[in-house]
């Protein structure tokens, strides 16, 4: 049986419930949801490592491979649904361009403040959404995943709900979802917010107060603060690059950059709406001139010092994402290098959590889970 074919079959099998009537956690459940394993592992955008990106054969797979919560990105359609995409731009992670009949469809657009030409995910209802079959976005990097273009289609925000309660019963173990809103600004000018209704989603679902098992992160700053506003659920800031703004606060004409707020004075800031912050790993180690890992700055003894926890992204296994010192020795991009050790010297900082494409590698590794 041809490889693609076998797995969709392996993971209809899984039986994701596709019934409408929310499944509500047991208090028992939320209980254990508070003992979390340290470090946290987040499977970022799905084991997107090795199945394209935000695919249910993604979010299977890091969910057997023991990752704590699954990571959905989340984009709104025409239709008022969330969708689980890193971009509204379609293009770059599914087979749209082979659609004739969206081509008509295709537009030059501002997202955040950069030009893109493609389809977006606001311009097609979710039957449309659901014709696409899922593409890898880095198949140079990844052309193992590549073999797998086309295998998966695109899911809602509650189908991935579904699937972490359907494996909660089935591995006996709280299964967390890490849900990012995206371009949340760009989505709210077009009469298509998302907060009330990514809220309203995880309320209904039972996903109430702040030990359920739920992260719900951004990277603009005022949309975090008006859900601290609606919801008891953990929230955590995004870091982006120091000298770029959150882009609502570009729009705002505030100034402020996340390097401001990655000082003691910024993260006591954020200390007040936030649980956690996701600082990309370069705040945490720098790497030096020769692409070396360098030293650790006071980045996550600050956090701690304000109450928050730390998680940073984003670990992956190819020599083409390492720093140089942890590199395999064959020097292909897409050759697999030392992301074990990698993390080891992360973990030496006292981060709480991270986000990994191939969390099988942290999961190994760490020393201590209280479930
Ligand atoms: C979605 O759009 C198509 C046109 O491409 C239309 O035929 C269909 O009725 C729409 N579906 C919904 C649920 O609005
Ligand atoms: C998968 O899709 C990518 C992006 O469109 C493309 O570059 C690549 O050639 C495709 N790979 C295969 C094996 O079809
Ligand atoms: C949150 O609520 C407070 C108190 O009602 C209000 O002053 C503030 O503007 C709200 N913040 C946001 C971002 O909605
Ligand atoms: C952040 O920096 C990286 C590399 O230094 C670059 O690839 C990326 O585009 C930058 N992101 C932003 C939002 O400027």
């Amino acid at each position: 049986m041809d490889f693609r074919v076998s797995l969709g079959i392996l993971l209809l099998g899984f039986g994701v419930n596709s019934s409408s009537t929310p499944v509500t956690l047991s208090d028992n459940d939320i209980e254990k949801g508070t003992s979390e394993c340290s470090p946290l592992v987040i499977a970022h955008r799905g084991a997107s490592g090795y199945i394209p990106e935000h695919t249910l054969g993604a979010y299977t797979l890091a969910l057997t491979m023991g990752a704590d919560y699954i990571e959905p990105d989340l984009v709104m359609t025409k239709d008022g649904y969330l969708i689980i995409r890193h971009d509204n731009e379609l293009g770059l992670t599914t087979d749209i361009s082979q659609h004739p009949e969206f081509a008509d469809r295709r537009r030059k657009k501002t997202v955040d403040g950069i030009e893109l030409t493609g389809w977006f995910t606001e311009d097609f209802n979710l039957s449309e959404i659901k014709i696409l079959r899922a593409i890898e976005r880095i198949p140079t990097i990844r052309p193992g995943n590549a073999r797998m273009n086309n295998s998966f289609s695109v899911m809602t925000f509650q189908e991935i709900i579904d699937l972490a309660k359907n494996f909660q019963h089935v591995q006996k173990r709280v299964i967390g979802i890490y849900p990012e809103i995206k371009h949340s600004t760009h989505f709210r000018r077009l009469g298509l917010p998302m907060e009330q209704l990514v809220v309203d989603t995880l309320h209904q679902n039972g996903y109430i107060g702040s030990n359920a098992p739920i992260y719900i992160q951004s990277f603009e700053v005022n949309n975090l603060k008006e859900l601290k506003n609606i919801t008891d659920l953990r929230l955590l800031q995004l870091f982006d690059n120091k000298s770029t703004q959150p882009f609502d606060q570009r729009e705002l004409g505030t100034g402020l950059t996340y390097g401001d707020m990655a000082t003691l004075e910024g993260l006591k800031e954020v200390a007040k709406y936030a649980y956690a912050v996701g600082p990309d790993k370069s705040y945490i180690i720098p790497r030096d001139s020769n692409n070396r890992l360098g030293k650790a700055t006071a980045f996550v003894k600050d956090a701690h010092s304000v109450g928050l926890k730390v998680h940073p992204h984003t670990f992956r296994a190819e020599n083409f994402f390492l720093p140089a010192n942890f590199q395999s020795v064959n020097s292909d991009e897409n050759a697999i290098g030392d992301l074990k050790s990698e993390i080891e010297t992360y973990l030496a900082t006292g981060i709480d959590g991270l986000f990994s494409d191939h969390p099988d590698i942290p999961v190994r590794i760490r020393s201590t889970c209280v479930k």
